[in-house]
């Protein structure tokens, strides 16, 4: 199995540039399926997750030009199937992203059930709710979601019960054709969302309001393709600039909106950190011990729960106790357990988790839970005493370009190494 396998101590100082956001593209090429034509995505960030979406774009018949890793020419102009198999949800449950586009293009669609996955039970009730309002209609049979808008789909007004950013962009992305305007009220905010909108309008949609909390769509009758450039990724930004708070020399992330990150630098701040923001890039280091604060994670421009992990890193060495709620998502602590293996000293209580700090980590043997959990014990291996090995970083290739490669850029001692899977030890 391949694990990486990082040495601590070593002086991580630099410049990085982020890739397009796995969050937003994943999004984009599924939105291709309205404009029938050639659309061009430019700064896609070359990740697993978006090798899956293309595999769900194929298999409804969509063709798919590589003109570099980070480009691509996706041709929907003979999409003709409207059904997404289980094998290719179950691999990446935001595949779930071409219901909307689907049920816009053909009137009906066939997704197979997302099942969960480590951070939580990921269902789409808010989903089929919304698009019911819609004028959609469901089947749940074998796993398997039927939808179908026999009379077309007919702009409403749906009011959601949570900001979820998936109900949220498949609304939209459902209402694009939809007879008459749909409004979405208490729809995510999050950047991506935004640039999803973006194109959507730059394709001839009517969208209006995307990046507040209510989102307009006024119906149209067709899309036409375009070129566009993905959003920079503020998680993966979020992510290095969290190694410049860590170790404390300055890290400078380019490619991204540091106004995408607003409380996340804030709080780097608040913890001791000094954060340089330009127009298009960031510099975060520490020349004073980690302090303690309290973090919630929320919706846009919440605290994103996404950037939980690596903060929770950050605290578990700040000199002081505090408190990190997670609103967000049900089961999304997994990584404190794996970093208690390395010296942390925390305790989860349901939705919180109390963090008392310690001197420093010890490296070990990790696994990583989930994608920015993963991301975040290789952080703290950054730091540890001797060398710490995780696991199970499949997680990390599917949201991270690169990783290690941009981590040994700065100077970290880091490797990726394939090692025989652990020995079954006969039972007795
Ligand atoms: C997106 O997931 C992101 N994934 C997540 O990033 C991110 O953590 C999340 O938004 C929140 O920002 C992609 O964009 C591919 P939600 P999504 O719908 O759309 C519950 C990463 O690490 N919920 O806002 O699934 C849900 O279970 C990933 O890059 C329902 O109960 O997030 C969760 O607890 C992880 N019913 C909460 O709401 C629904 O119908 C937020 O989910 C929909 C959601």
């Amino acid at each position: 199995m391949d694990v990486i396998r990082v040495e601590g101590g070593h002086s991580v100082t630099g410049t990085v540039r982020v890739e397009g956001a796995k969050n937003s593209a994943l999004k984009l090429m599924a939105a291709t399926i309205m404009a029938p034509g050639v659309t061009t995505l430019t700064n896609v960030p070359n990740i697993a997750d978006v090798h899956v979406m293309g595999k769900v774009l194929k298999n409804i018949g969509a063709r798919i030009e590589v003109v570099n890793v980070h480009e691509l020419k996706i041709d929907t102009s003979d999409v003709d199937s409207w059904e997404t198999p289980y094998h290719l949800v179950a691999q990446m449950r935001a595949s779930t992203a071409v219901l909307g586009p689907l049920l816009s293009r053909f009137g009906r669609a066939v997704v197979a059930m997302p099942g969960g996955c480590n951070i939580g039970a990921r269902k789409i009730d808010m989903h089929i709710l919304g698009l019911e309002a819609l004028g959609v209609e469901f089947k749940v049979d074998h796993g398997n979601i039927y939808a179908s808008a026999p009379n077309g789909l007919v702009g409403d007004t749906v009011t959601l019960s949570f900001a979820s950013v998936g109900a949220t962009e498949n609304l939209m992305m459902a209402s694009v054709f939809a007879k008459g305007t749909t409004t979405i009220d208490n729809a995510a905010r999050e950047p991506e969302i935004v640039d999803l909108a973006n194109l959507l309008n730059e394709m001839g949609a009517k969208v209006r309001g995307a990046g507040s909390p209510v989102i307009e769509v006024e119906g149209v009758s067709e899309l036409h393709p375009v070129t566009h450039e993905v959003v920079g990724d503020r998680i993966e930004a979020g992510t290095f600039l969290a190694v410049g708070a860590l170790t404390g020399e300055p890290v400078r992330v380019t490619g991204f909106a540091p106004s995408h990150l607003g409380l996340v630098l804030k709080k780097f701040e608040q913890m001791g950190a000094t954060v340089e923001r330009g127009a298009r890039e960031c510099s975060v280091w520490r020349d004073r011990p980690l302090l303690p604060t309290d973090i919630q994670t929320l919706p846009f421009p919440g605290f994103p729960t996404d950037m939980q992990a690596q903060t929770m890193c950050l605290l578990a060495l700040a000199k002081g106790s505090c408190i990190i709620t997670e609103n967000v998502f049900e089961n999304r602590f997994m990584f404190a357990s794996e970093l208690s293996r390395m010296g942390a000293d925390i305790v989860i209580e349901g939705h919180h988790a109390i963090v008392h700090g310690v001197d420093g980590f010890s490296g070990a043997q990790v696994r990583s839970p989930d994608l920015r959990g993963g991301a975040a014990l290789v952080m703290a291996g950054l730091v540890a005493d001797g060398v710490t090995t995780v696991s199970d970083i499949h997680h990390i290739d599917r949201g991270y370009e690169g990783f290690v490669e941009k981590l040994a850029s700065l100077g970290a001692k880091i490797e990726r190494a394939t090692v025989p899977d652990e020995e079954d030890v006969e039972g007795f």
